[in-house]
């Protein structure tokens, strides 16, 4: 029988060959074989051995095949007008890689109309989807004026409860003699106008963005806004961007690609998700974080797409799984967790990024019989289906 889930009826998936649930009591990867799970009104009411599922008003048949909780993509540049291939095609000729470009982009979106930028952001969020993400986090930092800043957010609360205003991405050009006043713009009038729609507040805390102490203060007047912080840290060589978001009490440091001793225990130590970006280095030929060293010195760690148009244009959680299999030294497990457990931790949420009962039934079907088959079949399209909050929002059970 082939049947959506509604909000109305209880649905049971059965005959799940590998089900994911990250619900064991160590707190990582857990996972069972022969599995079934009952979703009701919208949340996950029942997980166990398919041998003892109980009934439910519909049935769907897995069929072998693997049910993991929906990718939980926590860091996504969304709202932005045009793009920047031609860049990307010069620094895979050799060209580095500089923050400066962001600056292309602020233009595209600038001269961009809402209709424009709804639409792009609208088909990067159903590309999401598609692809299995059913939570994200959509950040402004193209806009950099007050006005373009607050509709960025603005757009962003149209697709997502996971917004982050990030009025300090880089100082805009006409700001380029006074960076301070450009601080002093983004900690009064922009965050004034911003704070509504956000949630969280980050920063571009690297050479030839934002230092320690203007991070410092970004983040805490965005927290006496009643914003909560993460912070764009140590992506393109070393720097304060790791200490500074273990004294802000940040949620996450996030790309964490050049990180010492001492920034790694500081991260440890006040519990901030470490929350890498694979496919930044992808696209700008970058070495990848050391996510072994990470997670072998007891940090938490993230994996999510970082999609913007001029580092990582990829919107695939599948492809940074497979990059961190390969490039990071991740088990398949461990990656796994942390794009989905790992991200629900780094937005500092309970109800996501496992499949324990009580949590939102947002699960992917994939067209394969375990999760392994992410890194293991790189680049192949293996999302059969996906529900957000118990609906069938994209693909098929069959
Ligand atoms: O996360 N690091 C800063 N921001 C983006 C890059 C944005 C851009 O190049 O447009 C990032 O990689
Ligand atoms: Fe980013």
């Amino acid at each position: 029988m082939i049947v959506d889930s509604t909000a109305q009826g209880s649905t049971l998936i059965t005959g799940i060959g590998e089900l994911v649930t990250n619900d064991g009591d160590r707190g990582g990867f857990a996972a069972m074989t022969d599995a079934a799970l009952v979703i009701a009104e919208g949340n996950v009411a029942w997980t166990g051995p398919a041998s003892r599922a109980p009934a439910a008003d519909a049935v769907v048949d897995a069929a072998g095949r693997a049910v993991l909780p929906g990718f939980a993509d926590s860091h996504a540049h969304l709202v932005f007008a045009g793009e920047r291939s031609a860049e990307f095609a010069a620094r895979m000729a050799g060209r580095p890689y500089r923050a400066g470009g962001i600056l292309v982009t602020v233009e595209a979106t600038r001269g961009a109309s809402d209709a424009v930028l709804r639409a792009n952001l609208r088909r990067l969020a159903a590309e999401m989807l598609r692809q299995g993400t059913t939570t994200f986090e959509c950040k402004s930092g193209y806009g950099l004026t007050v006005p373009d800043e607050a509709r960025g957010l603005a757009l962003a609360a149209e697709v997502t409860a996971e917004v982050t205003y990030l009025g300090a991405h880089v100082v805009p050009p006409e700001f380029a003699a006074d960076p301070a006043g450009y601080v002093d713009l983004v900690c009064g009038p922009m965050l004034d106008a911003c704070a509504p729609s956000a949630r969280w507040v980050d920063v571009f805390c690297e050479d030839g963005a934002f230092g320690a102490d203007e991070a410092a203060a970004i983040l805490a007047a965005g927290r006496a806004a009643g914003l909560l912080a993460r912070v764009h840290a140590n992506q393109l060589g070393p720097g304060p961007g790791a200490r500074v978001a273990a004294e802000a009490g940040a949620a996450s440091a996030d790309h964490c690609t050049f990180l010492t001793d001492a920034d790694l225990d500081a991260l440890v130590s006040a519990q901030v998700v470490a929350t890498l970006l694979p496919g930044a280095e992808f696209g700008t030929r970058q070495p990848f974080p050391d996510a072994r060293r990470l997670l072998d010195a007891g940090a938490t760690v993230a994996l999510a797409t970082d999609c913007n148009p001029g580092s990582s244009f990829t919107s695939s959680m599948p492809f940074c799984v497979a990059l961190a299999v390969r490039e990071m030294g991740m088990t398949t497990e461990e990656a796994v967790w942390a794009a989905t457990a790992g991200g629900a931790r780094a937005l500092r949420r309970t109800d996501i990024g496992h499949l324990g009962a009580g949590a939102r039934a947002d699960l992917i079907l994939l067209d394969a019989p375990s999760h392994a088959y992410l890194a293991y079949r790189p680049g192949v399209p293996q999302v059969a289906a996906v529900w957000q909050a118990g609906r069938l929002v994209a693909g098929r059970v069959t």
